[in-house]
């Protein structure tokens, strides 16, 4: 009695098992055979087109570009229309519909499905947070892919950068971005998000749009970043939150410079007083003769919109349309950034003591030495 009951049980056991693995060896095998038959030629066994000499290459569905942009839907859109000015053709006059839906289901299964699972847990939370983000702010300019969209592309006057050619690959190291997010690009249509965005959000955008846009390879990623956050003068904590004011006071001058604003304030008396004025005014001797007027750094428009980058920006390139010249040419960084604190603590923040006759006299024997 056990053992015939061991016996029917292995018996319908075994068929169910086999009927089982015979319905899904069956699925499996239509787009399969046609994936073999007719794509793996570019695309290749592993799914990587790695080998082919194609310009454009073939997709890499194995990346994590694939992973965030291509699902089953666009699988299928494309292996019907194919994509213009490329190798892949549209495959509807070829292949039924049904067929389609069964290559396209094959190559997300197989491939792409994966490649975010396998992703460590953080990194994978982190990119879903930088996708919303970059939707959220980013992409009405730069492209739901990174590619920019085609009227940015036409009707600014310097176009937003696109993220997908191997120009931008080179020139756009993590840091880089970072500081171009927070700081904005001066006289450019990028803006900073410093102040609305906290670092760790901006860390997450650039995350995804290095991985999933640019299309780095996830080592090399993860590599760069573990290297700056190892250094807390490039990625700075403010430790305010998200939407305090005064975080938009605390961002740091740009490459981890610090300024001495001791030093800043000779620097101060030598060139900037003459158009500025002692009190930061804008009413130096020299004011009278100039249009646009020297900034008034004391007045509230000027507390609300300089902070240390702003300043910085605007002594080391000058302002073109005004007299306010490029600094950067006669003063190092390191100098620019003393006087920029100067600037920014005696004037914008006042909390430390401005210029005083004394000052002034001072500079003055110096240069009659
Ligand atoms: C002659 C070479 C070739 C063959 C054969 C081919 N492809 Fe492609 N495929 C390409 C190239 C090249 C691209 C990249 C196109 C681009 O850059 O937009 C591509 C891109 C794709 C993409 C990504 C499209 C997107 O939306 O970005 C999918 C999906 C795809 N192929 C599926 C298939 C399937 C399924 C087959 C077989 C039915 C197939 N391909 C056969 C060359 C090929
Ligand atoms: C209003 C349009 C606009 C928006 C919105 C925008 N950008 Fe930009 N972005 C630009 C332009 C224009 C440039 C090119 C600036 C230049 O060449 O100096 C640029 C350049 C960049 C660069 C390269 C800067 C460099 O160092 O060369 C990065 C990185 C960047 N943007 C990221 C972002 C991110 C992330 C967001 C969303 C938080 C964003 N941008 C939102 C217009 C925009
Ligand atoms: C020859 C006169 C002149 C001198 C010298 C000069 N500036 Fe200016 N500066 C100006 C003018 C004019 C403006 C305002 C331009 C405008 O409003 O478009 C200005 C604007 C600024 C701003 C405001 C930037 C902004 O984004 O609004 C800062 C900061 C600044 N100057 C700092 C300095 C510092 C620091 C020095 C000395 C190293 C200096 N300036 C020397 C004329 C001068």
């Amino acid at each position: 009695m056990g053992m015939k009951k061991t016996f029917f049980t292995a018996l319908f056991g075994g068929l169910f098992a086999l009927m089982l693995c015979f319905s899904g060896a069956v699925a499996a095998s239509t787009g399969e055979r046609i994936y073999k038959e007719h794509c793996v030629s570019c695309h290749g066994v592993e799914g990587d087109g790695r080998g082919s000499t194609l310009n454009p290459p073939p997709r890499d569905f194995t990346s994590m570009q694939s992973a965030f942009e291509l699902d089953p839907i666009r699988i299928y859109i494309s292996t019907t229309k194919g994509r213009p000015n490329t190798a892949m053709a549209a495959w509807d006059s070829r292949l039924s519909r049904d067929e389609i839906r069964q290559v396209s289901d094959y190559v997300y299964d197989t491939f792409v499905a994966d490649v975010k699972a396998a992703l460590p847990e953080d990194l994978r939370l982190n990119l879903e947070v930088g996708e919303k983000l970059y939707m959220d702010n980013c992409s009405v300019c730069h492209g739901d892919f990174g590619e920019t969209g085609v009227w940015t592309r036409s009707n600014m006057a310097t176009a937003p950068r696109n993220f997908t050619t191997d120009r931008t690959k080179g020139e756009l190291s993590r840091k880089r971005m970072i500081e171009s997010i927070t700081y904005g690009r001066a006289g450019k249509a990028m803006m900073p998000y410093g102040s609305r965005l906290t670092q760790q959000e901006i860390s997450s955008m650039v995350d995804y749009v290095r991985l999933a846009l640019m299309g780095l390879p996830v080592e090399a990623v993860m590599a760069e970043k573990s290297i700056l956050e190892g250094s807390q003068r490039d990625i700075p904590s403010t430790g305010l939150a998200f939407d305090d004011p005064k975080r938009f006071m605390s961002i740091p001058f740009p490459d981890g410079l610090y300024g001495d604003p001791n030093e800043g304030r000779e620097i101060f008396v030598r060139n900037c007083f003459v158009c500025h004025g002692v009190k930061g005014d804008g009413q130096g001797p020299r004011a009278f003769f100039i249009n646009p007027k020297p900034r008034n750094f004391i007045s509230s428009d000027s507390r609300r919109a300089l902070n240390r980058p702003k300043i910085y920006e605007a002594v080391y390139n000058g302002l073109p349309g005004s007299v306010m010249p490029a600094w950067s040419k006669v003063l190092s960084d390191q100098e620019v950034a003393n006087v920029a604190e100067f600037v920014f603590r005696a004037f914008i923040r006042s909390d430390m003591p401005g210029v005083s006759e004394e000052d002034l006299d001072k500079v003055k024997q110096k240069k009659n030495e």
